[in-house]
């Protein structure tokens, strides 16, 4: 029935990206994330190549009483880029100041926090693409050499003042690198790109959650959940945390495959953590368009769905899969498609 609910919104006004359960973007409902976050560099799963280089230069620093070179993260939603920021800090026993992006709004707020950061501190700016280019120009400076220059007065009276900065860590986050200044960009010593988790890796996150949720679960009931988690630890735990609410209404003790299978069947979340909204883009392209190609704007009209959205939130997982290619002439469905479908190509 829910499944009838979702489709019937088609055509009209399409389901909202925040309304679909496999959307990697936060939602309310995942509020209880922070108690689900690892601290430290060992429980923080996945990710091999940027734990052992962060491990690297994290000991060099310390053994040298250094602050840690400026750090930038970034990568699709989800993925762990704000975890990996505090478990940096905590590693480094390090203060962190928190702000974002867009919450700087006068370059006087920026100032502010930068004088008061003492030696190995971390500031932490969360999208930091949404930094307003004045601003930016003032973290120039300070990350390069640790100066900041103040102008005091205005008009003739207007004077500049050179201030010193204690040696402090930069941690940039965002999940549009593409959208970054190269000056800014340039000014990370250190910068990673964090990418989808192997299933392997979420069944550990999903066991290691469940534990913190006081609920035990079955091996073969986290892989279930991990495979259609899209390779996005945010999914994973939202899902897991619907499976609950499955279990403890039939007053289950422990999270098995049967109940596992049941709610993500309720929540239309399919094997490959397809929800009706990639169904619906996938169905259009093969049943309407034989397959293909069609341009991005007939299969926007033909599906009701937004243009950008399309290509900037739901095909890219399609893409990922293999399912949908992008050609010169537009899109066409894949063999793939079809068959997890179960469609006949003809
Ligand atoms: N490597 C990991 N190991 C265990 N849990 C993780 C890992 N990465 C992320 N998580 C979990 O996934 C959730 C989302 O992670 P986080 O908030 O760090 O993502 P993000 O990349 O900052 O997303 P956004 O781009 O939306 O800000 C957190 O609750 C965290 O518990
Ligand atoms: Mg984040």
């Amino acid at each position: 029935m829910e499944n009838n609910g979702i489709i019937s919104r088609f055509n009209k006004d399409i389901l909202s990206q925040e309304d679909r359960v496999i959307t990697p973007v936060y939602r309310d409902d995942d509020d209880q994330e922070n108690k689900l976050r690892p601290k430290m560099l060992k429980d923080y799963v996945g990710q091999e190549k940027v734990k052992h280089n962060l491990d690297v230069y994290m000991h060099a620093a310390k053994r040298r009483g250094d602050a840690l070179d400026h750090v930038l993260l970034y990568g699709p939603p989800g993925l762990g880029k704000t975890t990996l920021a505090h478990v940096i800090a905590n590693e480094m026993g390090a203060q962190v100041k928190v702000t974002s992006g867009p919450a700087i709004e006068k370059a006087l707020d920026l100032s502010a926090m930068l004088t008061k950061l003492e030696k190995g501190d971390i500031l932490f700016i969360d999208e930091i693409h949404r930094l307003n280019r004045n601003i930016e120009e003032i973290l120039y400076p300070a990350m390069e050499d640790f100066t900041l220059d103040m102008v005091t007065g205005a008009g003739a009276m207007a004077s500049s003042l050179r201030m010193q900065l204690k040696h402090f860590t930069l941690i940039g986050v965002t999940t549009r690198e593409g959208m970054l200044s190269s000056p800014l960009r340039d000014r990370f010593g250190i910068k990673f790109r964090l990418e989808p988790y192997t299933n392997e890796e979420l069944t550990s996150i999903v066991t290691r959650s469940a534990t913190i949720l006081g609920i035990p679960i079955e091996d073969d009931a986290s892989f279930e959940i991990a495979r259609r988690s899209r390779g996005t630890p945010r999914i994973a735990n939202r899902l897991l945390r619907r499976v609950r609410d499955f279990a403890d209404y039939e007053n289950l003790n422990v999270i098995n495959l049967a109940v596992t299978r049941k709610a993500l069947e309720f929540m239309d979340v399919d094997e490959l953590g397809l929800d009706a909204v990639d169904r619906n883009i996938l169905e259009t392209i093969i049943k309407k368009f034989s397959g293909g190609p069609v341009g991005l704007d007939t299969l926007s009209a033909a599906t009701g769905e937004d243009a950008t959205t399309i290509e900037d939130v739901v095909e890219p997982f399609l893409i990922q899969l293999g399912f949908i290619q992008r050609t010169p002439r537009g899109r066409i469905c894949t063999l793939g498609a079809y068959k997890h479908l179960k469609l006949k190509n003809n």
